[in-house]
């Protein structure tokens, strides 16, 4: 099998490409990335001279550039995108413009090259937010809902996916999945953040009261619900996909990881609300389960755990990412 995987060089699909590429020894990977300040050929350099693997730089929204990409290629696993809220807030454009344009043309390469599946990686977000202390969760029958301008995008780059599907038979498949950490994470991101802070000896950024919570998942388990959504789910299908965990407020998260890492709580700092922030994820992975057989097999606990000690053996890999961009980020969005 030839696979494209778009946005390859980012968090879950440089994870999603090392697992495949040890797991499917006779498939060869297209890994598409433009390379934005989320992409990093460092997460992939274990591959560099691989036959099976090829990287090419290119943006989604490049209808010519996507079509040259396909050639030969059976399936699509469509990661690329703009994917942090907080940016979406700042400046929205190159979110509508990756996030739903790029995934239109790619949406239309694949029905040219007849592609055998459309892969779509969606998230837990479109579906807005619940309310605290409820039980409720969100499963796939759940109304769309989406409060960010980055879950908007993501929400209608679902519906053409699905559109795709119903207007030209496009085999889709479409996972909509919670909140995932792990290795190679961008320390933009809540986890990946407090972890380098503390090392660096830095406060952690809380917003507003600390009390939000979402569904944590091990970016492993995440990849294996993709590679069982490619092997047996069913064209036109979605699945969400969640983790183990049972309600964990934001506060919590860093409690467990100032603990792990031998600090206090005095490394904790109040910061001014993300304006719409959802209060409450939670993932109903029950069709995923019955239908294919997964379950997430990480725990929160240990793997967080192994999460923070990969950030102190490769000091390295995230002192570069948090030079450049990242200060001028750092400093627009935290002061
Ligand atoms: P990321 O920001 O770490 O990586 C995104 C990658 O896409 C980068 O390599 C970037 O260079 C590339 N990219 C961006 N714009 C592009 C363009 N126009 N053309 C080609 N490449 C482009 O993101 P991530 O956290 O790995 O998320 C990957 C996907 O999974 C996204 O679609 C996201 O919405 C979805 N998702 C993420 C999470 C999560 O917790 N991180 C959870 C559920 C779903
Ligand atoms: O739910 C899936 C989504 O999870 C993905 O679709 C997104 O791509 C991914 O970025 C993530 O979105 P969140 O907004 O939930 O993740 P983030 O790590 O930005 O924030 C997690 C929680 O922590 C959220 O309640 C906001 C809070 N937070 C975040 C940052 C960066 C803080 O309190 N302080 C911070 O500095």
């Amino acid at each position: 099998m030839k696979l494209l995987i778009t946005g390859g060089a980012g968090f879950i699909g440089a994870n999603f490409i090392l697992y495949w590429m040890n797991h499917h020894p006779d498939d060869s990977i297209v890994n598409f990335d433009k390379l934005t300040y989320a992409g990093n050929l460092e997460n992939l350099k274990t591959l560099e001279g691989n036959s099976r693997y090829t990287f090419v730089k290119g943006d989604i929204t490049d209808g010519s550039c996507v079509d040259r990409a396909m050639d030969g290629v059976d399936t699509i696993v469509h990661f690329a995108a703009e994917s942090h809220v907080d940016r979406s807030i700042t400046e929205p454009a190159p979110f509508v413009t990756t996030n739903i344009i790029g995934t239109q043309v790619l949406l239309n390469a694949a029905v040219k090259h007849k592609v055998k599946r459309f892969h779509h990686v969606s998230t837990d977000e479109v579906f807005g937010s619940l309310e605290l202390h409820s039980k409720e969760k969100f499963n796939e029958q759940t109304r769309y809902d989406p409060r960010s301008p980055y879950a908007a995008s993501k929400a209608g780059s679902d519906h053409l996916v699905h559109a795709y599907f119903v207007t030209y038979g496009l085999p889709v498949t479409i996972t909509n999945c919670s909140n995932n950490f792990g290795p190679y994470q961008f320390p933009e991101k809540f986890i990946p953040l407090a972890i380098t802070n503390i090392i660096e000896g830095k406060k952690v950024p809380v917003y507003g009261d600390g009390l939000y919570v979402r569904d944590w998942l091990y970016v492993e388990d995440h990849c294996r619900a993709i590679e069982l959504v490619l092997q047996s789910g069913k064209a036109g299908e979605t699945y969400c996909v969640g983790g183990l965990s049972d309600d964990i407020s934001n506060i919590g998260v860093i409690k467990k990881i100032t603990h792990m890492m031998g600090k206090d709580e005095s490394v904790i700092e109040f910061v001014k609300d993300r304006p719409g922030h959802d209060r409450r994820y939670a993932i109903d992975w029950s069709k995923i389960r019955r239908e294919l057989g997964w379950k997430p097999e990480y725990d929160f606990d240990s793997w967080l755990e192994k999460t923070i000690v990969w950030y102190k053996e490769n000091k390295a890999w995230w002192k570069h990412v948090k030079t450049g961009e990242y200060q001028t980020y750092y400093k627009q969005q935290y002061g």
